[in-house]
C-alpha cells in the first residue's frame, strides 16, 4: 500500500502525520506500506519511520547522479536520504511536465541503479476510455515505457494502474474494470518477459482509493495493492487502508 503526497504538508505535519499513523499500524508487517512525501520532507520522513516497516519514497526523480540540472533531484540523493522507492511518470507528471516514455526508462533504470523500486505509473485519460481506446494507450505505455527494460530490471520494479479519470475526482474504477486492465498489463508482461514474471509482478491500483472502496477492490485477485493519494494524507484513513 502506498501513499503519494503529492503537493501537501511541510515538516511539521510530516511530523504529525507519523506520530498519530504510527501507533494506528503497529510494526508488525502487515504489507508493505510506502509513503512517498515531497522532496522536502523525505529526510523527517525517514527520520519518523525509522525502525518500523514503513518504507519511505521519492513522487520523483532525475537520471544521472548528479550535474547542471537545475531543480532536479536524482537517485543517488534519494539513495543517500534513505528513500527506497520512487513514483515515475504519475499521470500529473506526464500531464503538466510532459514526461514521455522514454522518460519512464530513463527514470526507472536510474532508480533501479541505486536500489531503489520504481513504482511505473500507467493509465488511459477520460477521452481514451470513451474511445475505446484503453487497450491500445496501456499498450503504447507499456511497450514505450517498460518494455524496454532489460528481464532483470522489470523483475525490481512496480507497476500502477491509474485511470486518470479516477484520480482525484472520487470515481473509482469497479474492482471488475480495475481488474481487467490489470489483466490486460500482466498479459502484455507475460508476452514480453515470460508467465514468471508477469505472476510476479505487483500491479497496485490507483484512483480514488477510499477505506470504504479498499476491501472490494483488493478482492479482485488482479490487484496486489493500492497507489492512494488523497485519502493517504489521513493518519486514521490511510492506515483503515493498510489494515482493509
Ligand atoms: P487519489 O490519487 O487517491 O487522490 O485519486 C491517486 C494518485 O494520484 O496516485
Amino acid at each position: 500500500m502506498a501513499g503519494n503526497w503529492k503537493m501537501y504538508k511541510t515538516p511539521v505535519e510530516t511530523h504529525a502525520f507519523f506520530e498519530a499513523f504510527k501507533p494506528l499500524v503497529g510494526n508488525s508487517a502487515i504489507c508493505d506500506v510506502v509513503i512517498c512525501p515531497p522532496f522536502l520532507n523525505l529526510h523527517a520522513a525517514v527520520k519518523e519511520a525509522h525502525g518500523t516497516h514503513i518504507a519511505i519514497g521519492a513522487q520523483n526523480l532525475y537520471w544521472g547522479r548528479e550535474g547542471a540540472v537545475t531543480g532536479e533531484v536524482s537517485g543517488h540523493m534519494l539513495q543517500a536520504v534513505g528513500c527506497r522507492y520512487a513514483i515515475i511518470a504519475h499521470s500529473e507528471r506526464r500531464q503538466y511536465f510532459g514526461e514521455t516514455e522514454p522518460d519512464v526508462v530513463r527514470k526507472a533504470q536510474a532508480a533501479l541503479e541505486y536500489g531503489l523500486t520504481p513504482i511505473v505509473c500507467v493509465g488511459e485519460r477520460l477521452e481514451e476510455r470513451e474511445g475505446n481506446r484503453t487497450e491500445e494507450v496501456l499498450g503504447e505505455q507499456f511497450d514505450g515505457g517498460i518494455a524496454p527494460l532489460t528481464a532483470d530490471q522489470f523483475a525490481k520494479i512496480v507497476i500502477a494502474y491509474e485511470p486518470v479519470w479516477a484520480i482525484g475526482t472520487g470515481k473509482t474504477a469497479t474492482p471488475e474494470l480495475a481488474a481487467a486492465a490489470h489483466r490486460f498489463i500482466r498479459g502484455r508482461v507475460s508476452d514480453k518477459f515470460g508467465e514468471a514474471l508477469a505472476s510476479a509482478v505487483r500491479i497496485l491500483y490507483g484512483g480514488s482509493v477510499k477505506p470504504d472502496n479498499v476491501k472490494k477492490l483488493m478482492a479482485e485477485d488482479e490487484i496486489d495493492g493500492a497507489l492512494v493519494g488523497g485519502a493517504s494524507l489521513d493518519p486514521a484513513s490511510f492506515a483503515a487502508i493498510v489494515k482493509y
